[in-house]
């Protein structure tokens, strides 16, 4: 009898976009850019497919809501990316969150928030995020799942 192909059994990357990025694209493009979130989504499916991974890619505006979708990655991921926005640089709740996770976390940031202004300069997820991505637009998405790939290969 023929076997039965094996399943992959890794759970998925979170990918985690906070507030205001559900515009990128119109948003401040000389910021930010002009890929928008559904081109950002479909470019990390292929490149986590290239590692042989798969993604959950979600955006909310709602700081309770991401809190939920990271409590979700607590048992229904194998690592979480995390572009928190604005929250980045207020929100203690998602940092209390990101805490609880065992699972690595990637910090990713579309613009180099440390050569803008002074009040973005403190990232509260940097203060947990097992490696942190900035600066380098919508293709820092994809090096941030460059890295999960790596961490979770050595850490097999
Ligand atoms: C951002 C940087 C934050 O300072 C800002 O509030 C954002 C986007 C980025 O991806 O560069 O909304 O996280």
């Amino acid at each position: 009898m023929a076997k039965k192909p094996k399943q992959s059994k890794t759970l998925p990357i979170y990918i985690l976009n906070g507030p205001n990025l559900n515009l990128l694209g119109t948003r401040e493009p000389e910021v930010y850019g002009y890929t928008t979130l559904p081109q950002v989504e479909k470019m990390c499916a292929e490149q986590a497919k290239r590692h042989g991974l798969s993604i959950v890619f979600l955006q909310s505006n709602l700081e309770g809501e991401i809190v939920d979708q990271i409590q979700e990655a607590r048992t229904g991921s194998c690592a979480v990316i995390i572009n928190p926005a604005g929250y980045g640089h207020t929100s203690i709740a998602i940092l209390d969150s990101l805490q609880m996770l065992k699972v690595p976390v990637i910090e990713c940031h579309l613009s180099n928030i440390h050569k803008r202004e002074p009040y973005r300069h403190n990232s509260y997820v940097s203060k947990v995020a097992t490696g942190i991505v900035m600066g380098l637009g919508a293709q820092g998405y994809l090096r941030a799942i460059d890295a999960v790939a790596e961490i979770l290969k050595v850490s097999k």
